[in-house]
């Protein structure tokens, strides 16, 4: 990769951040098209937020992908937000257009994405949500409009019922909230059309963990479960035993990337490079076994 004296510098904070994909997966996306772009990893604790900030206008940092724990507090350094950001609380990119920063959550479009362009169908379908933590609002919020019903059933019931009420309201659209108990996965699946984990239930190194028994899954049944380390998650493999069609978290990192990507070039992103780098990254460091 050669550096210039223009070369446009990208970048993701968090805290943690060593093991970020996004530097693996953006720079892949810069060099195949030929961009003199370069994207690192910072890792800026909650104290250095907004010292990071100043950095960003100080240095022209021309874009900012924002990871935990950044995602809310970072928003009152911003300029300006969309009405994504303003309902989620939570902007995951940012765009410095001369010195102007501005705020965006690419989280749920790229949920989206990776239903739509994997071929799920939504339209008048009714999706199981699992989760009303960050992920699973930012899901929900893009959800609601394309599909004819949604449940989301969480841990903490008041966290569901308080989404589901909000975007009931807002959306005019018949939207349910409850506790997530096995009995209510149970009976939601049965007549759910596509089921999507947005909680961290089989995240490593909780391998053996799933919030769905095996004989709930059918062949009719579109599975997406956004954990991605590991690639294949207990829920997957017995959603792919069950003859059901599977989307992996790992696309759901690749369209949010893609989104962000899109943000800060104008560029449509390569995303079979982006998605070829990514899952090479994740064998490589054993996360996807
Ligand atoms: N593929 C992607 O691009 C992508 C993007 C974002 C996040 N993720 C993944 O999605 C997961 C959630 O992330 P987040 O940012 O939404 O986290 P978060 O805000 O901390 O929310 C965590 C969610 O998981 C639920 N939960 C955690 N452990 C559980 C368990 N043992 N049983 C049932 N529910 C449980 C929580 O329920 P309570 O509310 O009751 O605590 C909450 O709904 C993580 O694994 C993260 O890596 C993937």
């Amino acid at each position: 990769m050669a550096i210039s004296g223009k070369t446009r510098v990208c970048g993701v904070m968090g805290d943690p951040i060593g093991h970020t994909l996004s530097p693996t997966i953006h720079n892949a996306a810069f060099h195949h098209l030929g961009l003199d772009f370069v994207f690192l990893a910072f890792h800026v604790k909650t104290a250095d937020l907004e010292n990071a900030m100043r950095g960003m206008r100080g240095l022209g940092i021309h874009g900012l992908n924002v990871t935990m724990p950044h995602k809310r507090a970072v928003i009152s350094c911003l300029d300006e937000v969309d009405f994504t950001v303003r309902f989620l609380d939570s902007a995951n990119t940012i765009l410095n257009r001369d010195g102007k920063l501005s705020g965006f959550n690419t989280d749920g479009v790229g949920a989206l994405k990776a239903l739509l362009e994997n071929g799920v169908g939504l339209s008048g379908k009714k999706v199981l949500l699992l989760g009303a933590g960050g992920a699973a609002k930012a899901i929900a919020f893009v959800l609601v409009p394309e599909v004819g019903e949604l449940a989301i059933l969480n841990r903490s019931a008041e966290k569901a019922e308080e989404l589901a009420e909000t975007l009931e309201h807002m959306f005019n659209q018949k939207v349910v909230g409850g506790a997530l108990s096995p009995d209510a996965i149970k009976a939601n699946l049965r007549d759910s059309d596509v089921l999507v984990n947005a909680t961290s239930a089989g995240m490593k190194p909780h391998l053996s963990q799933s919030l769905v028994a095996p004989e709930w899954l059918r062949s009719d049944l579109a599975v997406m479960d956004i954990v991605y380390n590991p690639v294949e998650t207990k829920l997957a493999i017995d959603a792919k035993a069950a003859g059901a069609k599977v989307v992996s978290g790992v696309e759901m990192l690749i369209y949010q990337g893609a989104a962000s990507f899109e943000i800060w070039t104008g560029k449509s992103a390569p995303i079979e490079v982006m998605r070829k780098a990514a899952l090479n990254k994740l064998s490589s460091k054993g996360e996807g076994k």
